[in-house]
């Protein structure tokens, strides 16, 4: 019987420990879908795969867009699919991060149209 009651607290102090740390180190924090419409996000390779998705779903929420990948032209289609969907302002722009020497102000450039346009 006693036995039974010492695995038991264990079980419980193990439980409400595990749940402690996970709260207080782990948890992610819920983020309400209404403040992704006063954002600016800025999305690399939106062109095509998981990019292009990440797009889609922003732009539910009506958040301000900043599209970039190699191919403009290949932009073009995304952004139209994401005004579609309900994102008011959406901007593509050419952006190579392969270039390293131009990757830290190619960056910036990215940054600056997101604040200049939205
Ligand atoms: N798909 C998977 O199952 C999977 C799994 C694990 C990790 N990943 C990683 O997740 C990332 C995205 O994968 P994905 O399959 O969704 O996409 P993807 O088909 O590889 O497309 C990549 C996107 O990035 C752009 N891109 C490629 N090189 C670029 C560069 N140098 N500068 C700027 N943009 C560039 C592409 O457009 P442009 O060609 O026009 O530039 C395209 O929009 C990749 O890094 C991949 O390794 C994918």
């Amino acid at each position: 019987m006693i036995g039974i009651l010492i695995v038991l607290c264990i079980f419980t102090l193990t439980y409400f420990l595990g749940y402690y740390i996970y709260c207080n180190y782990f948890r992610a924090e819920h983020v309400p879908y209404e403040l992704l419409k006063s954002k600016r996000v800025i999305i690399t390779g939106a062109s095509r795969g998981i990019g292009e998705q990440f797009a889609y779903e922003y732009a539910k929420h009506g958040t301000c867009l900043i599209l970039a990948s190699r191919q403009l032209k290949d932009l073009e289609p995304v952004a139209q699919q994401c005004r579609t969907l309900g994102c008011q302002q959406v901007e593509c722009v050419e952006f190579d991060a392969g270039k390293v020497r131009k990757r830290v102000k190619n960056g910036m450039v990215l940054i600056c149209i997101a604040v200049q346009h939205f």
